[in-house]
């Protein structure tokens, strides 16, 4: 049977549909990658910290400690006293009194949003905000508006005809994933204070980074007590796994009564707790390192510039090069594959059409040297496939 109804043997729908993918240039594979033999900028390790002795050896201990395996859902016996103590580590490091770990990033947004909003209630997104704020709104039911992608005067018309009852929860990224721009977050808590909205703010890529401490953008700007979410991943700067939130003890209280991701999964495992608590030590103890990736993504990114290619508007550690054609952008990714660079295409649905983009994750495992030469062979090679 097809999805949509026809009475289609499942296998011929399913070939047909990826026969359509493959024809757009849309078509995604799984690849194993040795990314020994590569110079990666895919990955999101910003601080190079995934293989760093400390959190390998902090990763050991807790697993000599505690075992493999959390065993249980936080409810019922999976909240071990790692989990605990990293979540008031978490909330420390964020400025905030409580925080809340999920399994995942994807699964503190789930639960997070599905929480605070309801059937009778308005969520409030920038337009690109993450696939995972997109599906929790689906979860959550509530009716969804999204504002212009950081066009604060777009959310305060949509707020000001937000219907009477209900709860009206803004959701926005502070530094956005595909893009590599910042969230005007003083203008948007202004207005979520004026409208009475609750604010949330996704600092998956903003933690490790930007900030005292690598808090992230909420505490670099002082609006812990505008933004009533904080919420990060342990898989990206922190170089373990894991999501988590940083919230007041009443959303804490409530989320653990009603997040489903939370209530119904299993804690997440000793080993990443242990890792990414080592992660926030770090963070404790070298205070320059956000500063000094950001400075060598300024350099990459003006050595591209200048060049005429187009970084769009990033301001972070996320560098992309805009191609538009899907094609182009597989053609061009080709390219710099076959010199030992991995910087994959990002196509639609991840982007919007016409916008396709090779997107640099700039790392600390990048030197100011590497990543010279990097925007070299980039431009060179963008000028034989016509982009400069
Ligand atoms: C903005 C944003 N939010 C949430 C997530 C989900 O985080 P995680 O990978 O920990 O599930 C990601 C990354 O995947 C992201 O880019």
């Amino acid at each position: 049977m097809s999805k949509d109804g026809n009475n289609q043997p499942t296998e011929t729908w399913i070939a047909q549909e990826l026969d359509d993918l493959r024809r757009a240039g849309l078509e995604r594979r799984l690849r194993t990658w040795d990314t020994a033999d590569l110079i990666n900028f895919a990955g999101n390790d910003y601080l190079n910290l995934a293989q760093a002795p400390e959190l390998r050896r902090a990763a050991s201990e807790a697993l000599a400690q505690w075992g493999a395996g959390a065993t249980a859902s936080r409810l019922l016996s999976g909240t071990l006293p790692l989990h605990t103590a990293l979540e008031n580590k978490l909330a420390q490091t964020k400025g905030y009194p409580a925080a809340v770990i999920f399994g995942s990033g994807y699964m503190a947004n789930l639960g997070v949003i599905t929480t605070l909003t309801g059937r009778h209630d308005l969520l409030v997104t920038d337009r690109l905000a993450h696939a995972s704020i997109m599906d929790a709104a689906v979860l959550s039911r509530a009716r969804l508006q999204r504002f212009r992608h950081n066009d604060p005067e777009h959310l305060e018309q949509i707020l000001r005809r937000r219907p009477a009852g209900g709860r009206c929860l803004i959701v926005t990224e502070s530094v956005f994933s595909m893009d590599g721009d910042c969230a005007p977050l003083p203008e948007i808590a202004r207005l979520a204070g004026q409208y009475d909205a609750m604010l949330m703010v996704d600092e998956a890529h903003a933690t490790g980074v930007f900030g005292p401490v690598g808090a992230g953008l909420v505490r670099a700007h002082g609006l812990e007590h505008m933004v009533n979410i904080s919420m990060g991943t342990m898989s990206k700067a922190l170089g373990s796994y894991g999501g988590f939130c940083a919230c007041s003890p009443a959303v804490q209280a409530l989320l653990v009564n009603r997040a489903r991701p939370l209530i119904f999964s299993t804690a997440p495992p000793p080993s990443a707790m242990g890792a990414a608590m080592a992660a926030l030590t770090h963070l404790e103890q070298h205070h320059a390192c956000g500063g000094e990736l950001l400075r060598r993504a300024t350099a990459f990114r003006e050595r591209l510039q200048a060049a005429g290619l187009n970084t769009g508007p990033s301001v972070s550690q996320i560098v992309p090069l805009i191609v538009g054609d899907n094609q182009a952008a597989l053609n061009l990714s080709a390219a710099l594959l076959r010199q030992g660079i991995l910087a994959p295409a990002i196509r639609p649905p991840t982007v919007p059409p016409g916008s396709a983009r090779l997107r640099f994750s700039i790392t600390l495992a990048h030197s100011p040297e590497l990543l010279a030469q990097t925007a070299e062979m980039i431009i060179k090679l963008a000028g034989e496939v016509g982009l400069s």
